[in-house]
């Protein structure tokens, strides 16, 4: 009998490679979705309709499942939605959780203190503490910036002029992650939930810094530098605004995490997940093919 895998927030920018990637590892998988929303999912997937205001309707959704991987949205969907599908998956014996992080590593103690990754880190001690009183384990699956979709929305690496950033001068290296190898961390995960058991889990196709990026991306433009000690000052700024902007605080911040010192964005090699998940690094000419459309 198959895995059952419940993916809560398929549809959204990272959702989507998830739920490709468990369809194709074989899983049973339910998409779980608003009731009114009018996303459409796989054919292959079967559909749950929530109302996330509700503790039994997340528990019928989640009911007989093995495992839940959350795509949410952290920030827009409120912590108190992602604590109740926590309760509703411990409630109805899900065996692992595997929260919305996919990101910056949001256990390094110096990125756990930016605010933007506030809910993130509460969501962690809610699973810490559900673990320890129910059958609901978890893992934190940590990819750095997403490598693809980072270069497409130029967030790690925005070449559409007329100059190019570079962060800190542009020479910090990083781990990297498309958005498919997230989806095969999720499915290494749940193919080994002995050793990936309450812990986070590192994976990265990349250890690339800007200025590789720049020089893969066959760009000749100028560049300038900003430091990211000023993105955090104004990101604080924005904060203290009376209706900050979580679309100019959060970036600030991310990017600081990404690109700053001692923020644990280039991942210890002894951590990795790849040789055990069978992910493996992207090639010189992968890497060029990105910058290709
Ligand atoms: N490393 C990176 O570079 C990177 C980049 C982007 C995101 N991320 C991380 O990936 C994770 C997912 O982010 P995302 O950008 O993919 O999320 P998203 O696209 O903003 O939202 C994902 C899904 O959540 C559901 N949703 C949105 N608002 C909701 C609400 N108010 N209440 C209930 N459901 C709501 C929607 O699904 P339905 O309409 O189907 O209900 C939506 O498609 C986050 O942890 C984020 O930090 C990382």
């Amino acid at each position: 009998m198959s895995t059952k895998v419940a993916i809560v927030g398929a549809s959204g920018n990272v959702g989507p490679a998830v739920l490709e990637q468990l369809l194709v590892a074989g899983f049973d998988v339910t998409v779980l979705t608003r009731s009114d929303s009018d996303k459409k999912f796989d054919s292959r997937a079967q559909i749950a309709k929530v109302d996330y205001e509700s503790f039994d309707s997340l528990k019928d959704a989640l009911a007989n499942q093995d495992v839940v991987v959350s795509t949410l949205n952290v920030g827009a969907v409120p912590l108190a939605i992602h604590s109740r599908i926590i309760d509703a998956a411990a409630a109805t014996g899900v065996k692992r959780f595997i929260p919305s992080e996919y990101g910056c590593d949001t256990t390094n103690a110096q990125a756990a203190k930016l605010p933007v990754f506030g809910d993130k880190v509460k969501v962690q001690e809610h699973l810490k503490n559900t673990s320890q009183t129910s059958g609901l384990s978890y893992s934190l699956l940590i990819t750095g910036p997403f490598l693809d979709w980072g270069i497409e929305k130029g967030f790690i690496l925005d070449t559409s002029g007329p100059v190019v950033t570079l962060y800190d001068g542009g020479e910090q290296r990083f781990s990297t992650t498309t958005l498919n190898g997230v989806g095969k961390g999720v499915v290494g995960i749940i193919n080994n939930l002995d050793s990936t058991k309450n812990i986070p889990v590192y994976v990265e196709e990349a250890r690339v810094s800007q200025k590789d990026l720049l020089r893969l991306s066959g760009s000749k433009i100028d560049t300038q530098i900003v430091q990211t000690v000023d993105l955090e000052k104004g990101a604080f700024e924005e904060l203290g605004k009376p209706s900050p902007n979580p679309a100019v605080f959060a970036t600030k911040f991310i990017l600081r995490s990404i690109f700053g010192e001692g923020f644990g964005s280039l991942f210890d090699p002894k951590k990795l997940s790849n040789d055990l998940f069978g992910l493996k690094p992207l090639s010189e000419e992968e890497l060029r093919g990105l910058f290709a459309n």
